[in-house]
């Protein structure tokens, strides 16, 4: 529902350094640059090396997001991770990453989501923000997606790539004591924040997009599988669907979004999604050609390219969206 949420005070990313190319995977699997371009979008993807974890990047990512907000550690009371690839099964990654920062004793915990996994966080944060469980927090997508892939199949390798974003929340009411904002700052009336939200799932889709392993079942990690076509057909109805429903809570137009920063799984999907809305495609985002798909990462890696390079700005109507295993899906619309 439209209301007065929480606001975003900086954001910032982390990528491995080295990067893979579509020649490159040419060369060892049966593809091509031509096929992955047309099919895809995809040009390039980041891979984590040694030493470079889900954790460590989503603590690169957070400090950038820190230092954008002029914050520092101790100011986060809450820290959610969106990840499908955590450094361990247990602990939370959360709590690496807390501990890495220094700001011990708050909330951190991790959501599993796969690709929504940012929507789903950043839905979560707010909710804890607005209900006082802390005053601000650092909400994170980070993924080391190389780790789970099968690198001889064709049709999921070259899709994905390693990555991490992360965006400061600070609760509605924080930086006033009286305990509530203002009405004629609240998000919905033009102030920044949070203006709705909406969240889904669909367990009987498991099998279209799943790791074929696991500590419960294998014992083992597995590795990712995806019946990619059944799964690009979901994606377009359910983005449409999903924007439809925060588009009308939010009680705007579609023209009323000066951006939309998505999911970046496949730029055929970000295509058709923003056609069904009538969304021009010069309104979307798109960093799937650099980035590939970085899972919870691509949504905040996508926006923090966006506010840094100057596109999005104080005051647009932005609209976050994402798809992914489970199925999860999920859409956000914020006032910067
Ligand atoms: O992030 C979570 C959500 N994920 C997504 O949204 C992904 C959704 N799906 C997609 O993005 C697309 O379905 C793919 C990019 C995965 C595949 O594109 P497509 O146009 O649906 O291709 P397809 O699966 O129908 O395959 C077409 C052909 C097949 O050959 P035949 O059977 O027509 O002879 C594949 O074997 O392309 C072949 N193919 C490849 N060829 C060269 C599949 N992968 C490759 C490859 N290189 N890497």
């Amino acid at each position: 529902m439209s209301k007065t949420g929480s606001r975003i005070l900086g954001a910032g990313s982390a990528l491995p350094k080295r990067v893979l190319t579509n020649a490159e995977l040419a060369a060892q699997i049966d593809t091509s640059d031509e096929w992955i371009v047309e099919r895809t979008g995809i040009r390039q993807r980041h891979i984590a090396g040694e030493g470079e974890t889900t954790s460590t990047l989503a603590t690169e990512a957070a400090l950038a997001a820190l230092d954008d907000a002029g914050l520092k550690p101790e100011d986060i009371g809450l820290i959610i991770v969106a990840t499908a690839t955590p450094d361990n099964t247990f602990p939370a990654t959360a709590t690496k990453v807390q501990h890495a920062l220094g700001c011990n004793g708050g909330v951190a915990f991790d959501v599993a989501a796969v690709c929504s996994g940012f929507l789903y966080a950043m839905t979560t944060a707010d909710s804890l923000l607005t209900t006082g469980t802390a005053k601000r927090a650092l909400v994170i997508g980070a993924e080391t997606f190389s780790r789970i892939l099968d690198w001889e199949d064709r049709t999921t390798c070259v899709l994905f790539g390693d990555g991490a974003g992360a965006i400061v929340l600070e609760a509605p009411d924080a930086s006033n004591p009286a305990g509530s904002a203002s009405a004629e700052n609240s998000a919905a009336n033009g102030g920044p924040g949070v203006i709705a939200s909406r969240l889904h799932a669909d367990g009987a889709n498991h099998d279209l997009l799943y790791v074929d392993g696991g500590p419960s079942t294998t014992q083992t990690v597995g590795h990712l599988r995806m019946k990619g076509r059944e799964v690009f057909r979901h994606a377009v109805v359910n983005l449409a669907n999903v924007l439809g429903e925060v588009i009308e809570d939010a009680g705007i137009s579609a023209d009323d979004i000066d951006w939309v920063v998505p999911h970046q799984a496949n730029a055929r999907i970000l295509d058709a999604t923003a056609r069904k809305l009538g969304i021009s495609a010069d309104k979307v985002i798109v960093t799937v050609d650099k980035h590939a798909n970085t899972s919870a990462a691509s949504v905040p890696l996508a926006f923090d390219v966006a506010r840094r390079d100057g596109r999005i700005k104080p005051g647009d109507l932005v609209m976050f969206e994402a798809m992914g295993g489970g199925f999860t899906w999920g859409a956000s619309l914020v006032r910067m």
